[in-house]
């Protein structure tokens, strides 16, 4: 029996990256509406985690200092794990991937912040995923300070957001870095802004993501 879907087939992985404080997650929801606005089906999920197992590494990572290439290791074991069990899947059905951050934020993090050498994480992203990429990254920058007070103000800090402003600069340099490598995947929100200016951001490059996809 054929299987007959009632939305659009649009088997697209989008990604969500930035340093923390950058308000990424916040605006996760709103292009999900936007998305399912023109009936295309979307699961959100997250790195690390996004898997059972995933979730438990999620939890040592963010709380247990470790050897900076233990935590990249990790880091690429929740995500194999991440990619065969929710990503592929999803993307094979036709459904459309949203996932907070992804193998960009272990060069920002572990490669920029954490001085990991580019070379071991880029033989780590084609060991773990050498035909996976995201369609679309969308980069939410703005500078450290404001990060941080936003930080400060919403909750108590993890093992990465209690990190100094250098290991931050380091981190968003890389982002910059690999937006100016990738310029067809990446677009950069300016995310110093009020609520209404981000969301119009979003919905400017989502809709040309949608038309250079033939949907509208
Ligand atoms: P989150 O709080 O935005 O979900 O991110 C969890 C933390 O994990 C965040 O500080 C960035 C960090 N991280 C890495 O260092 N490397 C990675 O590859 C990923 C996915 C996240």
């Amino acid at each position: 029996m054929k299987i007959k879907y009632n939305y659009q087939f649009f088997s697209k992985f989008i990604t969500f990256e930035g340093i923390d404080g950058s308000g990424k997650s916040t605006h996760i929801k709103y292009v999900i509406e936007l998305l399912k606005k023109f009936n295309i089906n979307v699961i959100f999920t997250r790195e690390p985690g996004g898997t059972p197992l995933g979730e438990v590494l999620r939890n040592l990572l963010l709380n247990k200092l470790m050897h900076p290439e233990t935590e990249t290791l990790l880091m690429f074991a929740a995500r194999r794990e991440h990619i065969s069990r929710v990503i592929k899947p999803a993307l094979k059905k036709g459904i459309c991937v949203i996932s907070d951050r992804f193998t960009d934020s272990s060069f920002a993090y572990q490669g920029g912040g954490r001085r990991i050498l580019r070379n071991k994480i880029k033989i780590l992203e084609k060991w773990v995923h050498p035909n996976i990429k995201p369609d679309l990254t969308l980069l939410f920058d703005l500078p450290l300070e404001v990060a941080k007070n936003r930080l400060n103000i919403i909750k108590s800090l993890d093992k990465f957001e209690s990190k100094k402003n250098d290991f931050f600069h380091s981190v968003r340099m890389e982002y910059l870095r690999l937006a100016k490598k990738f310029p067809m995947r990446f677009r950069i929100i300016n995310s110093n802004e009020s609520i209404i200016n981000i969301e119009n951001q979003l919905q400017k490059f989502l809709l040309y993501f949608l038309r250079e996809n033939n949907i509208q």
